[in-house]
Protein backbone atom coordinates (compact mmCIF):
# COMPACT_ATOMS: atom_id res chain seq x y z
CA UNK A 1 0.00 0.00 0.00
CA UNK A 2 1.51 3.34 -0.77
CA UNK A 3 0.95 7.11 0.61
CA UNK A 4 -0.81 9.29 -1.11
CA UNK A 5 -0.97 13.47 -0.29
CA UNK A 6 -3.72 15.04 -2.73
CA UNK A 7 -4.59 18.70 -2.49
CA UNK A 8 -7.07 20.56 -4.39
CA UNK A 9 -6.55 24.28 -5.89
CA UNK A 10 -7.73 26.18 -2.76
CA UNK A 11 -10.64 28.33 -3.71
CA UNK A 12 -10.96 31.83 -3.22
CA UNK A 13 -12.96 33.21 0.13
CA UNK A 14 -14.74 35.77 -1.48
CA UNK A 15 -18.36 34.32 -2.51
CA UNK A 16 -19.88 30.61 -3.22
CA UNK A 17 -18.44 28.30 -5.52
CA UNK A 18 -20.27 27.66 -8.76
CA UNK A 19 -20.51 24.04 -9.99
CA UNK A 20 -18.06 25.00 -12.94
CA UNK A 21 -15.13 25.72 -9.82
CA UNK A 22 -16.23 22.69 -7.99
CA UNK A 23 -15.79 19.92 -11.49
CA UNK A 24 -12.32 21.79 -11.87
CA UNK A 25 -10.20 20.88 -9.03
CA UNK A 26 -12.31 19.92 -5.49
CA UNK A 27 -14.67 17.37 -6.92
CA UNK A 28 -12.03 15.07 -9.43
CA UNK A 29 -9.78 15.25 -6.52
CA UNK A 30 -12.37 13.75 -4.01
CA UNK A 31 -12.97 11.01 -6.44
CA UNK A 32 -9.50 10.07 -6.68
CA UNK A 33 -9.06 10.21 -2.84
CA UNK A 34 -12.13 8.14 -2.15
CA UNK A 35 -11.23 5.63 -4.79
CA UNK A 36 -7.25 5.22 -3.30
CA UNK A 37 -9.02 4.91 0.29
CA UNK A 38 -11.53 2.18 -1.16
CA UNK A 39 -8.20 0.32 -2.45
CA UNK A 40 -6.73 0.78 1.14
CA UNK A 41 -4.29 2.92 0.61
CA UNK A 42 -3.23 5.64 2.81
CA UNK A 43 -4.52 9.10 1.67
CA UNK A 44 -3.80 12.80 3.12
CA UNK A 45 -6.83 14.53 1.42
CA UNK A 46 -6.49 18.68 1.88
CA UNK A 47 -8.20 21.72 0.47
CA UNK A 48 -8.65 24.77 2.07
CA UNK A 49 -9.83 28.74 1.62
CA UNK A 50 -7.54 31.07 -0.18
CA UNK A 51 -8.21 34.31 1.78
CA UNK A 52 -5.77 36.92 1.02
CA UNK A 53 -5.45 39.97 -1.42
CA UNK A 54 -7.68 42.95 -2.72
CA UNK A 55 -11.26 40.87 -3.83
CA UNK A 56 -11.37 39.40 -0.27
CA UNK A 57 -10.50 42.91 1.56
CA UNK A 58 -13.00 44.33 -0.95
CA UNK A 59 -15.99 41.42 -0.68
CA UNK A 60 -15.19 42.53 3.43
CA UNK A 61 -15.78 46.17 2.68
CA UNK A 62 -18.98 45.34 0.46
CA UNK A 63 -20.79 43.13 3.26
CA UNK A 64 -19.80 45.98 6.19
CA UNK A 65 -17.50 43.42 8.11
CA UNK A 66 -13.49 43.43 8.72
CA UNK A 67 -11.97 41.73 6.45
CA UNK A 68 -11.29 38.69 8.82
CA UNK A 69 -14.67 38.41 10.38
CA UNK A 70 -15.82 38.15 6.63
CA UNK A 71 -12.90 35.26 6.06
CA UNK A 72 -13.89 33.40 9.31
CA UNK A 73 -18.01 33.38 8.36
CA UNK A 74 -16.55 32.82 4.65
CA UNK A 75 -14.41 29.75 5.63
CA UNK A 76 -18.11 28.25 7.65
CA UNK A 77 -19.67 28.91 4.93
CA UNK A 78 -17.72 27.20 2.33
CA UNK A 79 -17.00 24.24 4.75
CA UNK A 80 -20.64 23.23 4.89
CA UNK A 81 -21.06 23.08 1.51
CA UNK A 82 -17.76 20.94 1.37
CA UNK A 83 -19.48 18.55 3.47
CA UNK A 84 -22.80 18.97 1.61
CA UNK A 85 -21.02 17.91 -1.36
CA UNK A 86 -18.97 15.00 0.84
CA UNK A 87 -16.18 16.07 -0.34
CA UNK A 88 -13.82 14.21 2.04
CA UNK A 89 -10.73 16.33 3.10
CA UNK A 90 -8.96 15.24 5.75
CA UNK A 91 -8.78 19.24 6.71
CA UNK A 92 -10.28 22.07 4.97
CA UNK A 93 -7.90 24.59 6.39
CA UNK A 94 -7.01 28.78 5.75
CA UNK A 95 -4.73 30.36 4.20
CA UNK A 96 -4.34 32.82 6.49
CA UNK A 97 -3.68 30.31 9.28
CA UNK A 98 -0.42 30.84 11.79
CA UNK A 99 1.21 27.99 10.16
CA UNK A 100 0.73 29.79 6.66
CA UNK A 101 1.88 32.96 8.63
CA UNK A 102 5.06 30.95 9.78
CA UNK A 103 6.12 28.94 6.83
CA UNK A 104 5.11 31.59 4.47
CA UNK A 105 8.13 33.70 5.61
CA UNK A 106 10.41 31.14 6.87
CA UNK A 107 10.22 30.33 2.44
CA UNK A 108 11.05 33.98 2.15
CA UNK A 109 13.86 34.16 4.15
CA UNK A 110 15.24 30.95 2.57
CA UNK A 111 14.77 32.67 -1.13
CA UNK A 112 16.34 35.52 0.76
CA UNK A 113 19.37 33.50 1.50
CA UNK A 114 19.87 31.78 -1.60
CA UNK A 115 20.26 35.30 -2.68
CA UNK A 116 16.61 34.90 -5.01
CA UNK A 117 15.37 37.73 -4.16
CA UNK A 118 15.42 41.25 -5.52
CA UNK A 119 14.54 44.54 -3.70
CA UNK A 120 12.34 46.92 -6.40
CA UNK A 121 11.63 50.67 -6.51
CA UNK A 122 8.77 51.07 -8.81
CA UNK A 123 6.29 53.86 -9.21
CA UNK A 124 2.55 53.05 -8.27
CA UNK A 125 -0.47 54.61 -7.84
CA UNK A 126 -1.75 55.92 -4.43
CA UNK A 127 -5.31 56.84 -3.40
CA UNK A 128 -5.50 59.68 -0.99
CA UNK A 129 -9.07 59.05 -0.30
CA UNK A 130 -8.58 55.39 -0.26
CA UNK A 131 -5.58 55.66 1.83
CA UNK A 132 -4.11 53.14 0.46
CA UNK A 133 -1.83 51.77 -3.25
CA UNK A 134 -4.34 50.81 -5.75
CA UNK A 135 -3.73 47.87 -7.69
CA UNK A 136 -3.95 48.49 -11.52
CA UNK A 137 -7.33 46.99 -12.08
CA UNK A 138 -8.61 49.29 -9.38
CA UNK A 139 -8.07 52.39 -11.34
CA UNK A 140 -10.32 53.71 -13.63
CA UNK A 141 -9.85 56.34 -16.43
CA UNK A 142 -10.85 57.16 -20.07
CA UNK A 143 -8.69 54.63 -22.71
CA UNK A 144 -6.41 57.30 -24.48
CA UNK A 145 -6.90 54.69 -27.50
CA UNK A 146 -11.23 55.10 -27.92
CA UNK A 147 -11.98 56.73 -25.29
CA UNK A 148 -14.21 54.72 -23.83
CA UNK A 149 -14.34 55.41 -20.00
CA UNK A 150 -14.73 52.86 -17.89
CA UNK A 151 -11.55 51.51 -18.70
CA UNK A 152 -9.03 49.57 -16.50
CA UNK A 153 -5.60 50.43 -15.27
CA UNK A 154 -4.38 46.88 -17.09
CA UNK A 155 -6.43 47.17 -20.10
CA UNK A 156 -9.69 48.64 -21.78
CA UNK A 157 -12.15 46.25 -21.92
CA UNK A 158 -13.86 47.88 -25.00
CA UNK A 159 -10.73 48.08 -27.22
CA UNK A 160 -9.03 45.59 -25.41
CA UNK A 161 -5.79 47.64 -25.58
CA UNK A 162 -3.11 46.80 -22.95
CA UNK A 163 -2.74 49.93 -20.66
CA UNK A 164 -0.45 51.31 -17.79
CA UNK A 165 -2.75 52.87 -15.32
CA UNK A 166 -0.68 56.21 -15.83
CA UNK A 167 -1.30 55.90 -19.25
CA UNK A 168 -5.23 56.34 -18.33
CA UNK A 169 -6.90 59.90 -19.03
CA UNK A 170 -8.85 61.22 -15.65
CA UNK A 171 -7.63 58.01 -13.58
CA UNK A 172 -10.08 57.74 -10.76
CA UNK A 173 -9.87 54.89 -8.24
CA UNK A 174 -12.77 52.06 -8.81
CA UNK A 175 -12.86 51.62 -5.24
CA UNK A 176 -14.28 55.13 -3.65
CA UNK A 177 -14.05 56.83 -7.28
CA UNK A 178 -11.92 59.38 -5.77
CA UNK A 179 -9.96 61.44 -8.30
CA UNK A 180 -7.02 61.99 -5.80
CA UNK A 181 -4.66 59.74 -7.30
CA UNK A 182 -0.62 60.37 -6.76
CA UNK A 183 2.18 58.09 -7.92
CA UNK A 184 4.19 57.13 -5.47
CA UNK A 185 7.12 55.05 -5.17
CA UNK A 186 6.91 51.66 -3.38
CA UNK A 187 9.80 48.70 -2.96
CA UNK A 188 9.04 45.36 -3.87
CA UNK A 189 10.42 42.25 -3.22
CA UNK A 190 11.00 40.23 -6.99
CA UNK A 191 11.56 36.42 -6.96
CA UNK A 192 13.92 35.79 -9.20
CA UNK A 193 12.73 32.66 -10.86
CA UNK A 194 14.16 33.51 -14.17
CA UNK A 195 17.26 32.03 -12.70
CA UNK A 196 15.47 28.75 -12.04
CA UNK A 197 14.37 28.39 -15.71
CA UNK A 198 16.56 25.67 -16.75
CA UNK A 199 15.99 23.66 -13.55
CA UNK A 200 12.46 23.86 -14.04
CA UNK A 201 12.17 23.25 -17.21
CA UNK A 202 14.58 20.17 -17.01
CA UNK A 203 12.18 19.06 -13.71
CA UNK A 204 8.65 19.75 -16.80
CA UNK A 205 10.46 17.82 -19.16
CA UNK A 206 11.04 14.90 -16.65
CA UNK A 207 7.44 14.50 -16.18
CA UNK A 208 6.52 12.36 -19.26
CA UNK A 209 3.18 10.88 -17.84
CA UNK A 210 1.38 14.15 -17.60
CA UNK A 211 -1.64 15.06 -19.23
CA UNK A 212 -0.55 17.31 -22.52
CA UNK A 213 -3.19 20.42 -21.02
CA UNK A 214 -0.66 20.78 -17.96
CA UNK A 215 2.69 20.80 -19.77
CA UNK A 216 1.35 22.24 -22.36
CA UNK A 217 0.36 25.41 -20.68
CA UNK A 218 4.03 25.17 -18.14
CA UNK A 219 5.90 24.81 -21.80
CA UNK A 220 3.94 28.13 -23.09
CA UNK A 221 5.72 30.17 -19.99
CA UNK A 222 8.74 28.99 -19.59
CA UNK A 223 9.56 29.91 -23.17
CA UNK A 224 6.90 32.17 -25.14
CA UNK A 225 7.86 35.60 -25.40
CA UNK A 226 10.37 37.08 -22.50
CA UNK A 227 9.60 33.14 -20.93
CA UNK A 228 9.44 33.16 -17.09
CA UNK A 229 9.17 36.73 -16.09
CA UNK A 230 10.49 37.28 -12.32
CA UNK A 231 7.56 38.06 -10.04
CA UNK A 232 6.71 40.47 -7.59
CA UNK A 233 5.96 38.85 -4.22
CA UNK A 234 4.75 41.73 -1.66
CA UNK A 235 1.88 44.22 -1.94
CA UNK A 236 0.88 47.34 0.05
CA UNK A 237 -1.70 46.18 1.59
CA UNK A 238 -3.45 45.69 5.04
CA UNK A 239 -4.70 41.99 4.44
CA UNK A 240 -2.19 39.34 3.96
CA UNK A 241 1.03 37.92 5.97
CA UNK A 242 3.24 40.98 7.26
CA UNK A 243 6.53 41.02 4.83
CA UNK A 244 9.08 39.01 6.98
CA UNK A 245 12.19 37.24 6.68
CA UNK A 246 11.62 34.15 8.71
CA UNK A 247 10.85 35.31 12.41
CA UNK A 248 12.92 38.70 11.31
CA UNK A 249 11.61 41.53 9.92
CA UNK A 250 12.10 43.10 6.61
CA UNK A 251 13.83 46.36 6.40
CA UNK A 252 12.12 48.39 4.30
CA UNK A 253 9.06 46.39 3.89
CA UNK A 254 6.76 47.47 6.54
CA UNK A 255 3.39 47.45 6.52
CA UNK A 256 3.49 45.26 3.32
CA UNK A 257 2.59 41.78 2.81
CA UNK A 258 3.06 38.69 0.59
CA UNK A 259 1.25 38.27 -2.70
CA UNK A 260 -1.62 36.39 -2.32
CA UNK A 261 -0.40 34.54 -5.30
CA UNK A 262 3.01 33.70 -3.04
CA UNK A 263 1.34 32.61 -0.07
CA UNK A 264 -1.67 30.62 -0.90
CA UNK A 265 0.18 27.18 -2.58
CA UNK A 266 2.09 27.29 0.68
CA UNK A 267 -1.03 26.35 2.39
CA UNK A 268 -0.94 23.34 0.72
CA UNK A 269 1.89 22.46 3.56
CA UNK A 270 0.58 24.74 6.06
CA UNK A 271 -2.28 23.03 5.89
CA UNK A 272 -1.02 19.97 6.96
CA UNK A 273 0.38 21.77 9.96
CA UNK A 274 -3.48 23.01 10.60
CA UNK A 275 -4.35 18.96 10.11
CA UNK A 276 -2.00 17.98 13.13
CA UNK A 277 -3.37 21.10 15.11
CA UNK A 278 -6.84 20.12 14.54
CA UNK A 279 -5.78 16.62 16.32
CA UNK A 280 -6.34 14.65 13.35
CA UNK A 281 -2.99 13.22 12.54
CA UNK A 282 0.24 13.89 14.85
CA UNK A 283 3.03 14.34 12.02
CA UNK A 284 2.74 16.61 9.46
CA UNK A 285 6.62 16.17 8.34
CA UNK A 286 6.17 12.60 6.78
CA UNK A 287 3.99 13.96 4.13
CA UNK A 288 5.75 17.06 3.69
CA UNK A 289 9.65 16.72 3.53
CA UNK A 290 11.48 14.34 2.17
CA UNK A 291 13.89 14.10 4.56
CA UNK A 292 11.36 13.29 7.19
CA UNK A 293 9.51 10.03 4.89
CA UNK A 294 7.80 12.12 2.44
CA UNK A 295 10.22 10.57 -0.35
CA UNK A 296 7.43 7.41 -0.49
CA UNK A 297 4.62 9.85 -0.98
CA UNK A 298 2.94 9.99 -4.21
CA UNK A 299 1.82 13.89 -4.56
CA UNK A 300 -1.15 14.69 -6.83
CA UNK A 301 -2.51 18.05 -7.31
CA UNK A 302 -6.19 19.21 -9.07
CA UNK A 303 -6.65 22.09 -10.64
CA UNK A 304 -8.17 24.10 -13.17
CA UNK A 305 -6.64 25.28 -16.50
CA UNK A 306 -5.78 28.72 -14.94
CA UNK A 307 -4.24 27.75 -12.19
CA UNK A 308 -1.52 25.34 -14.11
CA UNK A 309 1.44 28.67 -14.54
CA UNK A 310 1.49 28.59 -10.83
CA UNK A 311 1.67 24.80 -9.49
CA UNK A 312 4.21 24.10 -12.73
CA UNK A 313 6.42 27.20 -12.17
CA UNK A 314 5.95 29.78 -9.38
CA UNK A 315 4.96 27.37 -6.66
CA UNK A 316 7.96 24.67 -7.81
CA UNK A 317 9.96 27.90 -7.72
CA UNK A 318 9.59 28.66 -4.35
CA UNK A 319 10.16 25.18 -3.24
CA UNK A 320 13.53 24.60 -5.31
CA UNK A 321 14.41 27.90 -4.63
CA UNK A 322 14.72 27.28 -0.97
CA UNK A 323 16.84 24.78 -1.20
CA UNK A 324 15.06 22.73 1.60
CA UNK A 325 14.28 18.99 0.81
CA UNK A 326 10.36 19.61 0.30
CA UNK A 327 8.17 17.67 -1.57
CA UNK A 328 7.27 18.30 -5.11
CA UNK A 329 3.99 17.43 -6.68
CA UNK A 330 4.35 13.99 -8.98
CA UNK A 331 1.23 14.60 -11.19
CA UNK A 332 -0.56 17.84 -12.10
CA UNK A 333 -4.50 16.74 -12.93
CA UNK A 334 -5.87 19.94 -14.90
CA UNK A 335 -9.15 20.82 -16.30
CA UNK A 336 -10.99 22.67 -19.03
CA UNK A 337 -13.91 25.02 -18.07
CA UNK A 338 -17.13 23.82 -17.70
CA UNK A 339 -19.86 26.17 -19.58
CA UNK A 340 -23.47 26.85 -18.69
CA UNK A 341 -25.83 26.59 -20.84
CA UNK A 342 -24.64 28.85 -23.48
CA UNK A 343 -22.39 30.65 -21.68
CA UNK A 344 -19.97 30.82 -19.13
CA UNK A 345 -20.26 30.15 -15.04
CA UNK A 346 -19.36 33.77 -13.76
CA UNK A 347 -18.86 34.56 -10.21
CA UNK A 348 -18.86 38.04 -10.88
CA UNK A 349 -21.62 38.04 -13.52
CA UNK A 350 -23.75 35.65 -10.62
CA UNK A 351 -24.53 33.14 -14.12
CA UNK A 352 -25.02 29.43 -13.47
CA UNK A 353 -25.21 27.44 -10.67
CA UNK A 354 -23.88 28.38 -7.47
CA UNK A 355 -22.80 25.02 -4.56
CA UNK A 356 -25.64 25.98 -2.31
CA UNK A 357 -28.31 26.28 -4.59
CA UNK A 358 -27.62 22.92 -6.10
CA UNK A 359 -27.82 21.63 -3.12
CA UNK A 360 -30.82 23.40 -2.35
CA UNK A 361 -32.75 21.12 -6.10
CA UNK A 362 -31.38 17.87 -5.33
CA UNK A 363 -28.61 15.60 -3.32
CA UNK A 364 -25.13 15.43 -3.82
CA UNK A 365 -25.08 12.24 -5.60
CA UNK A 366 -26.75 13.93 -8.16
CA UNK A 367 -24.58 16.29 -9.03
CA UNK A 368 -21.34 14.64 -8.39
CA UNK A 369 -22.36 11.96 -11.19
CA UNK A 370 -23.67 14.46 -13.80
CA UNK A 371 -20.31 17.00 -13.17
CA UNK A 372 -18.00 13.75 -12.98
CA UNK A 373 -18.87 11.80 -15.93
CA UNK A 374 -18.81 15.22 -17.97
CA UNK A 375 -15.51 16.39 -16.42
CA UNK A 376 -14.27 19.00 -18.99
CA UNK A 377 -10.93 16.42 -19.40
CA UNK A 378 -9.92 16.84 -23.02
CA UNK A 379 -12.37 19.79 -23.93
CA UNK A 380 -14.05 21.99 -22.32
CA UNK A 381 -17.61 21.03 -21.47
CA UNK A 382 -21.30 22.12 -21.05
CA UNK A 383 -24.04 22.33 -18.63
CA UNK A 384 -27.59 21.75 -19.93
CA UNK A 385 -30.88 21.14 -17.61
CA UNK A 386 -31.56 18.48 -20.38
CA UNK A 387 -28.40 16.72 -20.41
CA UNK A 388 -28.69 16.75 -16.64
CA UNK A 389 -31.83 15.21 -16.61
CA UNK A 390 -31.18 12.84 -19.04
CA UNK A 391 -27.94 11.12 -17.49
CA UNK A 392 -29.30 11.40 -14.10
CA UNK A 393 -32.74 9.65 -15.31
CA UNK A 394 -30.47 7.24 -17.64
CA UNK A 395 -27.07 6.69 -15.66
CA UNK A 396 -29.01 6.41 -11.93
CA UNK A 397 -32.37 5.81 -11.73
CA UNK A 398 -33.01 3.50 -15.03
CA UNK A 399 -29.63 1.56 -14.57
CA UNK A 400 -28.51 1.23 -11.21
CA UNK A 401 -31.85 2.46 -9.25
CA UNK A 402 -33.49 -0.05 -11.02
CA UNK A 403 -31.36 -3.22 -10.73
CA UNK A 404 -31.03 -2.70 -6.99
CA UNK A 405 -35.20 -2.23 -6.39
CA UNK A 406 -35.84 -5.09 -9.09
CA UNK A 407 -33.20 -7.64 -7.05
CA UNK A 408 -34.11 -6.61 -3.39
CA UNK A 409 -38.24 -6.57 -4.49
CA UNK A 410 -38.25 -9.72 -6.07
CA UNK A 411 -36.27 -11.40 -3.43
CA UNK A 412 -38.54 -10.04 -0.84
CA UNK A 413 -41.68 -11.40 -2.72
CA UNK A 414 -40.41 -14.62 -3.47
CA UNK A 415 -37.95 -15.11 -0.77
CA UNK A 416 -38.20 -12.72 2.02
CA UNK A 417 -35.71 -9.91 3.09
CA UNK A 418 -32.93 -12.83 3.10
CA UNK A 419 -29.96 -13.91 0.64
CA UNK A 420 -31.75 -17.29 -0.43
CA UNK A 421 -29.87 -20.30 -0.41
CA UNK A 422 -30.54 -22.94 -3.07
CA UNK A 423 -29.19 -23.62 -6.83
CA UNK A 424 -25.56 -23.34 -7.97
CA UNK A 425 -24.21 -21.03 -9.98
CA UNK A 426 -23.85 -21.85 -14.25
CA UNK A 427 -22.44 -20.85 -17.34
CA UNK A 428 -24.16 -17.45 -17.46
CA UNK A 429 -22.51 -16.68 -13.63
CA UNK A 430 -19.15 -17.50 -15.10
CA UNK A 431 -19.82 -15.31 -18.36
CA UNK A 432 -20.72 -12.78 -16.21
CA UNK A 433 -17.69 -13.26 -13.73
CA UNK A 434 -15.32 -12.88 -16.58
CA UNK A 435 -17.21 -9.52 -18.13
CA UNK A 436 -17.20 -7.83 -14.92
CA UNK A 437 -13.58 -8.74 -13.93
CA UNK A 438 -11.95 -7.27 -17.41
CA UNK A 439 -14.38 -4.44 -16.37
CA UNK A 440 -13.42 -3.58 -12.73
CA UNK A 441 -10.15 -3.93 -14.28
CA UNK A 442 -10.02 -1.56 -16.71
CA UNK A 443 -12.15 0.80 -14.22
CA UNK A 444 -9.18 0.66 -11.91
CA UNK A 445 -6.81 1.47 -14.46
CA UNK A 446 -8.83 4.46 -15.83
CA UNK A 447 -9.12 5.90 -11.83
CA UNK A 448 -5.30 5.00 -11.27
CA UNK A 449 -4.50 7.38 -14.23
CA UNK A 450 -6.97 9.70 -13.01
CA UNK A 451 -8.78 9.01 -16.32
CA UNK A 452 -12.24 10.92 -15.32
CA UNK A 453 -14.64 10.24 -17.82
CA UNK A 454 -13.93 7.31 -18.89
CA UNK A 455 -13.72 5.83 -15.16
CA UNK A 456 -17.57 7.08 -15.12
CA UNK A 457 -18.24 5.57 -18.38
CA UNK A 458 -16.49 2.28 -17.16
CA UNK A 459 -18.75 2.60 -14.14
CA UNK A 460 -21.66 2.85 -15.95
CA UNK A 461 -20.93 0.05 -17.85
CA UNK A 462 -20.73 -2.13 -15.48
CA UNK A 463 -23.90 -1.32 -14.24
CA UNK A 464 -25.48 -1.92 -16.94
CA UNK A 465 -23.68 -5.50 -17.67
CA UNK A 466 -26.15 -6.63 -13.72
CA UNK A 467 -29.13 -5.16 -15.77
CA UNK A 468 -28.40 -7.03 -18.85
CA UNK A 469 -27.43 -10.43 -16.62
CA UNK A 470 -30.75 -10.16 -14.58
CA UNK A 471 -32.43 -9.69 -18.25
CA UNK A 472 -31.10 -12.56 -19.38
CA UNK A 473 -31.34 -14.61 -16.70
CA UNK A 474 -35.24 -13.60 -15.85
CA UNK A 475 -35.75 -14.97 -11.88
CA UNK A 476 -39.00 -14.16 -12.26
CA UNK A 477 -39.71 -16.47 -15.31
CA UNK A 478 -36.90 -18.87 -14.09
CA UNK A 479 -39.17 -18.98 -10.65
CA UNK A 480 -42.06 -20.55 -11.84
CA UNK A 481 -40.06 -23.39 -13.41
CA UNK A 482 -36.69 -23.76 -11.71
CA UNK A 483 -37.21 -21.53 -8.60
CA UNK A 484 -33.51 -23.26 -6.84
CA UNK A 485 -32.39 -21.32 -10.16
CA UNK A 486 -34.13 -18.26 -9.79
CA UNK A 487 -32.57 -18.23 -5.47
CA UNK A 488 -28.99 -18.82 -7.07
CA UNK A 489 -29.79 -16.03 -9.38
CA UNK A 490 -30.72 -13.48 -6.99
CA UNK A 491 -28.36 -14.38 -4.83
CA UNK A 492 -25.41 -13.56 -7.51
CA UNK A 493 -27.65 -10.02 -7.75
CA UNK A 494 -27.66 -9.35 -4.43
CA UNK A 495 -24.19 -9.77 -4.05
CA UNK A 496 -23.31 -7.53 -7.01
CA UNK A 497 -25.61 -4.66 -5.65
CA UNK A 498 -22.75 -4.64 -2.69
CA UNK A 499 -19.89 -4.57 -5.50
CA UNK A 500 -21.71 -1.75 -6.99
CA UNK A 501 -21.70 -0.22 -3.62
CA UNK A 502 -18.33 -0.34 -3.10
CA UNK A 503 -16.99 0.60 -6.64
CA UNK A 504 -19.61 3.79 -7.09
CA UNK A 505 -18.53 5.02 -3.96
CA UNK A 506 -16.12 7.42 -5.31
CA UNK A 507 -18.83 9.05 -7.77
CA UNK A 508 -21.72 8.86 -5.24
CA UNK A 509 -21.07 8.11 -1.61
CA UNK A 510 -24.35 8.77 -0.31
CA UNK A 511 -25.63 6.07 -2.40
CA UNK A 512 -23.58 3.81 -1.93
CA UNK A 513 -24.22 3.77 1.95
CA UNK A 514 -28.42 3.59 1.52
CA UNK A 515 -27.21 0.43 0.21
CA UNK A 516 -24.83 -1.11 2.27
CA UNK A 517 -27.07 0.19 4.95
CA UNK A 518 -29.63 -1.69 3.08
CA UNK A 519 -27.86 -4.66 2.68
CA UNK A 520 -26.72 -4.72 6.53
CA UNK A 521 -22.92 -5.69 5.63
CA UNK A 522 -20.34 -3.45 6.61
CA UNK A 523 -18.23 -5.27 4.25
CA UNK A 524 -17.18 -2.59 1.50
CA UNK A 525 -13.67 -4.67 0.42
CA UNK A 526 -12.72 -3.96 -3.16
CA UNK A 527 -13.49 -6.69 -5.32
CA UNK A 528 -10.28 -7.79 -6.32
CA UNK A 529 -11.46 -11.72 -7.10
CA UNK A 530 -14.87 -11.17 -8.31
CA UNK A 531 -15.87 -14.58 -8.04
CA UNK A 532 -15.48 -14.41 -4.54
CA UNK A 533 -16.91 -10.92 -3.92
CA UNK A 534 -20.28 -12.51 -5.21
CA UNK A 535 -19.98 -14.66 -2.83
CA UNK A 536 -19.82 -12.51 0.40
CA UNK A 537 -23.59 -12.17 1.40
CA UNK A 538 -23.88 -15.64 2.23
CA UNK A 539 -27.19 -17.51 2.47
CA UNK A 540 -29.81 -16.08 5.03
CA UNK A 541 -27.78 -13.41 5.27
CA UNK A 542 -30.98 -10.63 6.25
CA UNK A 543 -31.35 -6.99 4.06
CA UNK A 544 -34.22 -4.70 3.18
CA UNK A 545 -35.47 -2.96 0.36
CA UNK A 546 -33.60 0.38 0.26
CA UNK A 547 -35.68 3.75 -0.68
CA UNK A 548 -35.84 4.33 -4.26
CA UNK A 549 -31.84 5.38 -4.41
CA UNK A 550 -32.70 8.11 -6.68
CA UNK A 551 -35.91 10.24 -8.16
CA UNK A 552 -36.23 11.17 -11.59
CA UNK A 553 -35.89 14.52 -12.86
CA UNK A 554 -39.37 15.85 -14.33
CA UNK A 555 -39.67 17.74 -17.31
CA UNK A 556 -41.75 20.26 -14.86
CA UNK A 557 -38.32 20.37 -13.09
CA UNK A 558 -36.17 21.26 -15.68
CA UNK A 559 -38.65 23.69 -17.12
CA UNK A 560 -38.85 25.47 -13.25
CA UNK A 561 -34.69 25.30 -13.24
CA UNK A 562 -34.14 26.60 -16.33
CA UNK A 563 -36.26 30.04 -15.53
CA UNK A 564 -35.01 29.91 -11.97
CA UNK A 565 -31.34 29.71 -13.05
CA UNK A 566 -31.56 31.88 -16.18
CA UNK A 567 -31.04 35.15 -14.88
CA UNK A 568 -28.17 36.41 -11.79
CA UNK A 569 -28.59 35.28 -8.85
CA UNK A 570 -29.27 38.14 -6.04
N1 LIG B 1 -7.72 30.59 -5.31
C1 LIG B 1 -7.17 30.21 -6.57
C2 LIG B 1 -8.28 30.04 -7.60
O1 LIG B 1 -9.36 29.73 -7.25
C3 LIG B 1 -6.40 28.93 -6.49
C4 LIG B 1 -5.24 28.97 -5.57
S1 LIG B 1 -4.45 27.48 -5.62
C5 LIG B 1 -3.03 27.72 -4.76
O2 LIG B 1 -8.05 30.19 -8.77
F1 LIG B 1 -2.19 26.87 -5.09
F2 LIG B 1 -2.53 28.87 -4.99
F3 LIG B 1 -3.28 27.61 -3.54
ZN1 LIG C 1 -10.10 51.44 -25.39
Amino acid sequence: MARHLITSAIPYINGIKHLGNLVGSQLPADLYARYLRGRGHEVLFLCATDEHGTPAELAAKKAGKPVDQYCAEMWAVQDKLSRGFRLSFDHFGRSSSAQNHALTQHFAGKLHEAGLIEEVTEKQVYSNADGRFLPDRYIEGTCPECGYDKARGDQCENCTKQLDPTDLIEPRSAISGSTDLEVRETTHLYLRQSRMRDRLSDWIESKRDWPILTTSIARKWLHDGDGLQDRGITRDLDWGIPVKRGDHDWPGMEGKVFYVWFDAPIEYIACAGEWVEAGKGDDWERWWRTDKGADDVRYTQFMGKDNVPFHTLSFPATILGSGEPWKLVDYIKSFNYLNYDGGQFSTSQGRGVFMDQALDILPADYWRWWLLSHAPESSDSEFTWENFQASVNKDLSDVLGNFVSRVTKFCRSKFGEVVPEAGTAGPDEAALIEALTTRIRAYEQHMEAIEVRKSAAELRAIWVAGNEYLQEAAPWATFKTDPDRAAMQIRVALNLARVYAVLSRPFIPDASATLLDALQTGDDSWPDDVTAALDTLTPGHAFAVPENLFVKITDENVEEWQTRFSGQRD
